[in-house]
């Protein structure tokens, strides 16, 4: 397998909607609100993150009951930084691809091309059905948000574009002005098979829930199988979400791992769980980001416990130098205290992470 020996890359979760990432009654000294946010951001870009990608929600049945919207508040946290790259989360159904990209195309004019989008394909019933929006079935999703990623793609680099889709029609659109260049990344969220597929086709980025070494390395290996067959012409990048609970010894980092799990709030994780069943395990295949997650998993809505960035300092970054060698462009974390640990993490962690990267090639290999 072919492994990235470019430096790994760090983005952090935008708080944008309420209660944190764990759904547990712990002390999460983490805010939704703006001020909060724009400080976050300005503490990451200089603690070395390179990116923050923000959330959407419309409504919430298991906690997270209140949302900013991800665009307009990834916009402002844009105007609030000099060089982190803000990811916005757009759900096609809602989000026309027409509309979208005009939006993001003036956010990359007015921000110096660093806003990026997540195309999430939805896995929330309650939440389509509470704005009226058809819920489609797993892999129809999946086929709707890569019509719209073709979209959004054609309409950024065509002069007149037209697409004859089965979600979505454009004839000879030609937008004015395009996005600066380099044009604005495209991420995705979702493992399923029809998600895996789609990242080999047209995304840039895959985005997958924590996982092991070993089970990254699967996902990836089978993407890259996948890029070849489909003649993708380009490498998908590969991100991988972790909680990440670095402290000064190994038992302290455990106990707040421990004190996180005793303190989940059981109704809300298995309220999650519920509406969760409607993403991978409502796939063909059964496979996707929730569909082996246990209760302990769910208490971190991605499986952020998986990636096990839980330790001192040098345990933590020679994990991220495993998932590296398991394929990873980008660690995606979470916290508990965000600006807090943002800054701990970029004065302890990624300068140990810097070190052990220059011996990357070696340690891939041993991966292998
Ligand atoms: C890193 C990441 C971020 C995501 N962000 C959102 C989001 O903001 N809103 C949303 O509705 N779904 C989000 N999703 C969900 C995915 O788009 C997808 O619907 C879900 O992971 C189901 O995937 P599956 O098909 O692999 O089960 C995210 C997923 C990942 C991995």
């Amino acid at each position: 397998m072919t492994v990235s020996n470019n430096p790994i890359k760090f983005a952090y979760w935008v708080p944008n909607v309420s209660g944190g990432l764990v759904i547990s009654s712990i002390e999460q000294r983490t805010s939704w609100d703006i001020d909060y946010n724009r400080k976050l951001a300005q503490i990451a870009e200089k603690s070395g993150f390179d990116y923050a990608l923000s959330q959407i929600r419309f409504t919430a049945g298991y906690g997270a009951d209140k949302q900013h919207e991800s665009v307009s508040f990834s916009h402002a946290l844009l105007a609030a930084t000099e060089k982190l790259k803000v990811i916005a989360a757009l759900l096609p159904g809602p989000w026309n691809p027409a509309l979208a990209a005009k939006q993001i195309a003036t956010i990359s004019q007015l921000t110096n091309a660093r806003v990026a989008v997540n195309i999430v394909s939805g896995w929330f019933r309650g939440e389509f059905h509470a704005i009226g929006e058809p819920w489609l079935d797993h892999d129809e999703r999946y086929r709707r948000s890569e019509e719209f990623i073709t979209a959004l793609r054609g309409i950024w680099t065509e002069e007149s574009f037209t697409l004859k889709g089965d979600f979505y029609r454009f004839n000879d659109y030609s937008l004015k002005p395009k996005p600066l260049d380099p044009l604005p990344e495209i991420f995705q969220g979702g493992s399923s098979r029809a998600a895996r597929d789609m990242a080999a086709r047209v995304s840039d980025w895959y985005f997958t829930n924590g996982n092991t070494p070993d089970g990254l390395k699967a996902q990836v290996e089978d993407i890259r199988t996948k890029e070849q067959a489909f003649g993708k012409g380009w490498r998908t990048k590969i991100g991988i979400n972790a909680f990440g609970i670095v402290r000064q010894t190994e038992d302290e980092a455990k106990e707040v791992l421990q004190e996180i799990i005793d303190k989940a709030i059981p109704d809300a994780v298995r309220g999650f769980h519920h509406e969760v069943q409607n993403a991978g395990n409502a796939s063909p295949e059964r496979e996707g980001n929730w569909a082996k997650s246990t209760f302990q998993d769910l208490v971190q809505y991605n499986d952020g416990f998986r990636s096990n960035l839980i330790g001192t300092p040098q345990q933590v970054a020679e994990r991220i130098i495993e998932l590296k060698g398991a394929g990873a462009d980008l660690i995606l974390l979470g916290f508990l205290h965000f600006q807090e640990e943002v800054e701990y993490f970029g004065k302890h962690v990624i300068p140990l992470v810097r070190e052990l990267e220059a011996s990357a090639p070696v340690r891939a290999q041993a991966a292998e």
